[in-house]
């Protein structure tokens, strides 16, 4: 990878971060849910970064994208009382506005950012809500995009079950616990694809939708850090009422974990044996 000419200096950048969210009501649990969020995505966004060999000026790149990327999200809870998208205003756009067009990014970044990374930035954050990134993207760009992009999911599935899933999909637990996978959510989960938005019907349908954004996941420690936090396992047993959901909800378990393993071994070779001088086994290696 090209080398990065970049200088953040995090405390100012938190700094920032903390008085720009001073604004909103950090009484509301919906503010004090992204502020935690964001915080989640910039550590992960560095996990992330280190495990593919990025360091020093680079990684903290990888961290500041993953502060910022959720900037829009608390203007458009005071604007519009909604995280939903659909429902207010497309939010990664909106904060990419507000850092780039409204010039807050001057209160994180130093006036000699160059521009190229400022724009590398604007366009993870504008990019980190699509179904898909564009494919015009230098490889730099790109790859900061996936960082990104695997860190909220990550962070996503998290939230999904901290916060009571009849909140996060605007709906009630008889509603949820009563309705069955739609076919069209079922065949792309077979197809191991994020589930399109517009084939989401019923409300279990955004359980299984948010299941399967593990199938998006760029990087295998992304897929690790996923079976390690557990959030994704407690999403795929959730209780239904009905009983086709249950064999539907088991059908889910078995692909995901087939999904996750094969992800997983392919990052994980099988160990190699260490020999001393002598040629005598002395222990077991394997990378991570
Ligand atoms: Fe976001």
């Amino acid at each position: 990878m090209e080398q990065v000419v970049f200088a953040v200096d995090r405390k100012r950048a938190i700094a920032a971060f903390d008085a720009y969210t001073a604004d909103y009501d950090r009484t509301d649990e919906k503010i004090n849910l992204k502020v935690d969020h964001t915080y989640r995505v910039a550590a992960l966004s560095e996990r992330i970064g280190r495990s593919i060999g990025l360091e020093g000026q680079a990684l903290d790149l990888a961290w500041t994208i993953g502060l910022l990327h959720d900037v829009g999200r608390f203007e458009q809870l005071r604007r519009y009382g909604t995280f939903v998208d659909a429902d207010s205003i497309d939010h990664a756009q909106f904060g990419a506005d507000i850092l780039f067009r409204d010039g807050e990014i001057a209160n994180y970044l130093a006036d000699d950012t160059p521009k190229e990374i400022l724009q590398l930035i604007e366009t993870a954050v504008r990019s980190h809500s699509l179904y898909r990134i564009a494919e015009d993207m230098d490889e730099r760009t790109r790859t900061y995009c996936h960082i990104l992009r695997d860190a909220d999911k990550i962070d996503i599935m998290r939230v999904n079950v901290d916060v009571p899933l009849e909140a996060i999909y605007n709906t009630t637990t008889q509603a949820l616990k009563n309705s069955e996978v739609s076919e069209e959510v079922l065949a792309s989960f077979s197809e191991e694809h994020a589930t399109l938005r517009s084939l989401k019907k019923t409300p279990v349908d955004y359980v299984a939708g948010h299941i399967s954004l593990v199938f998006e996941l760029v990087y295998p420690i992304s897929v690790r850090i996923v079976s390690e936090q557990g959030y994704l396992d407690k999403l795929l047993h959730f209780e239904s009422d009905c009983e086709k959901t249950r064999e539907q909800f088991a059908w889910m378990r078995a692909r995901v974990q087939a999904y996750m393993e094969r992800r997983m071994a392919k990052s994980c070779p099988a160990p190699v044996h260490r020999n001393d001088l002598s040629g005598q086994i002395i222990g077991r290696i394997g990378k991570l």
